[in-house]
């Protein structure tokens, strides 16, 4: 038995929707990508959804159609998927890394005034393992400063900041959902960016095609260059058909956390993840810390070998090759690195069974 920490949900009505759509018309450039747009920010309460073949494509635009000045920098967190920070490198942007929160692993939004320089124009923050981040207190700061702020919500479709939809924009510029099979909803590859504002969703349009402007007749204009990032109808057709059961799905995780708490609250060499006052969490990950740095290794090891398909979110960004070659050093987030050393993800997503469940806290109260 392999129990993976996440995977997806696929039903027989998600299989006949994506079906019917290879059966029609268009399998591209169709009529099912605006209608997951539509429903996807009808969800978010958001005005407008672009959706994109990778999260990590639609956060590339997201960086792009904001047109920030080369060398400007942004602000983000280490304890993130590489695509957080690589998307702003690719366009021309330099990060700088802010130390997290020792409990939920999001960035620590009191550090990021002291961080601030001249030339950073935009703040990254990303709701980690689905936990969303303070963010009143980041668009405060992007007010004052006149900043940008995207939302890095790959982990955290579904979650609520004081009861606001992450996705509504209602403390950022663009928000951006990924659908890898271990996500919330899933398009196979996929991702979106939504905003409420009308000119930055016609330049991520712009941003997904090349950078091409459609014209009257066959005219078309190319305003820059950029790839092509379309996401097919069939995905879409997948999306819509896994939105509706959104609501499940959250209810799922969440079940499948409180169960955790239940069994393993006492447990000695765990720290469990919070739910802040302000969070509604959508648990895209259960992130365990060991209290013991020392047993870390040991215990994903055991984990892994009674198949438990563990994971560690993550390695801080600027441990890798790259970042170090730029000059960023092991020492810089001291707390991110802290929490590198704990963190290790169990399972959690709706198809778990009570059995599968029931077996991974079983294996974690042995390994006692
Ligand atoms: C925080 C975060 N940002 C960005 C991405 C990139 O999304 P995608 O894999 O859809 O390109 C991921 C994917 O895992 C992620 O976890």
């Amino acid at each position: 038995m392999v129990i993976p920490y996440g995977r997806q949900s696929i039903d027989d009505e998600d299989i006949k929707e994506v079906i019917r759509t290879l059966n029609s018309d268009f399998i591209t450039q169709g009529p099912r990508v605006e209608e997951f747009e539509k429903k996807l920010a009808e969800y978010c309460n958001a005005k407008y959804a672009v959706a994109f073949n990778s999260g990590t494509a639609a956060l590339y635009c997201a960086y792009r159609v904001l047109n920030l000045k080369k060398g400007s920098s942004f602000i983000t967190t280490p304890i993130t998927f590489v695509a957080t920070v690589s998307a702003g490198i690719l366009n021309n942007l330099k990060p700088t890394f802010v130390d997290i929160e020792p409990d939920t692993g999001n960035i620590d939004v009191d550090l990021i005034e002291k961080s601030r320089e001249e030339k950073t124009t935009v703040i990254v923050p990303v709701h980690y393992a689905g936990h969303p981040v303070d963010m009143g207190k980041i668009w405060d700061l992007a007010q004052r400063y006149n900043l940008y702020v995207i939302e890095d919500a790959c982990h955290a479709l579904g979650s609520k900041y004081k009861g606001y939809k992450t996705g509504s924009c209602k403390f950022s510029h663009i928000t951006v959902f990924s659908f890898h099979p271990v996500k919330h909803i899933t398009t196979g590859e996929g991702g979106a960016a939504l905003t409420n504002d009308k000119e930055l969703y016609e330049k991520l349009l712009i941003c997904r095609n090349h950078g091409i402007k459609r014209g009257e007749e066959w005219f078309y204009n190319v305003e820059y260059p950029s790839f092509n990032f379309r996401i097919t109808d069939f995905q879409c057709a997948l999306g819509i058909s896994q939105l509706q059961k959104i609501e499940n799905f959250i209810k799922k995780r969440r079940e499948i956390a409180e169960f955790y708490r239940q069994e393993l609250s006492n447990h000695p060499l765990f720290e469990l993840p919070p739910e802040k006052s302000y969070a509604f969490h959508s648990y895209h990950l259960f992130p365990l810390k060991v209290r013991d740095t020392k047993r870390k290794r040991e215990i994903f090891k055991r984990l892994k070998e009674k198949g438990i398909g563990v994971q560690v979110h993550y390695i801080p960004v600027y441990f890798h090759s790259w970042f170090k070659k730029k000059g960023f050093k092991e020492g810089l987030c001291p707390k991110a690195e802290e929490f590198y050393k704990r963190e290790i993800s169990i399972p959690i997503y709706p198809a778990l069974k009570k059995n599968e469940l029931e077996y991974v806290v079983k294996i974690l109260k042995e390994i006692l």
